[in-house]
């Protein structure tokens, strides 16, 4: 059985100002997932640049670094039994004209720069602790039991 893990999630700025954030929270909180951290900032160049360095030497580099400082963002810290694969299942490929419907970019956007959701890699194994680090500090993250956790784990 998979184990219980936190993964780092964010609502870009066209989530923001697509009110679409309740949306995001929404859809994780429903399917089982338990929000361990949030916050609501904005993103400095520097914070953006690291955030985004495997894509450092990437054409689309500038933009992308551009557009997730243009306006607050939602980092956020979801916990649950496979939670980096399963997050990545509901927000949907990269790219939302290949989004499936029924995902968040396949519900809620068309085009690769403006797809309303980040989450990290779960083919990279150090992107969770990388990026929960660069926006929470250890006491920052919440531990509890949800009411519901006897019911949604056998
Ligand atoms: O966000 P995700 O992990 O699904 O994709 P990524 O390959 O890590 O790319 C990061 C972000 O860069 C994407 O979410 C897109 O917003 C953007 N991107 C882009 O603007 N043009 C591309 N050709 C690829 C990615
Ligand atoms: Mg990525």
């Amino acid at each position: 059985m998979s184990e219980r893990e936190r993964t780092f999630v964010m609502a870009k700025p066209d989530a923001v100002q697509r009110g679409l954030v309740g949306e995001i929270v929404s859809r994780l909180e429903e399917r089982g997932l338990k929000l361990v951290g949030a916050k609501f900032i904005r993103m400095s160049q520097a914070q953006a640049e690291e955030h985004y360095a495997e894509h450092t030497d990437k054409p689309f580099f500038d933009d992308l670094t551009d557009f997730i400082t243009s306006g607050p963002v939602v980092p956020m810290v979801w916990e649950g039994q496979d939670a980096t694969r399963q997050v990545r299942g509901i927000i949907g490929d990269t790219d939302p004209a290949e989004a499936a419907p029924g995902t968040i970019r396949g519900d809620y956007a068309l085009d690769l720069g403006r797809n309303v959701v980040h989450a990290a890699d779960h083919e990279d194994p150090g992107a969770n602790e990388r990026e929960i680090d660069l926006y929470f500090d250890e006491e920052e993250l919440v531990d509890y039991e949800r009411i519901d956790e006897t019911w949604l784990y056998e």
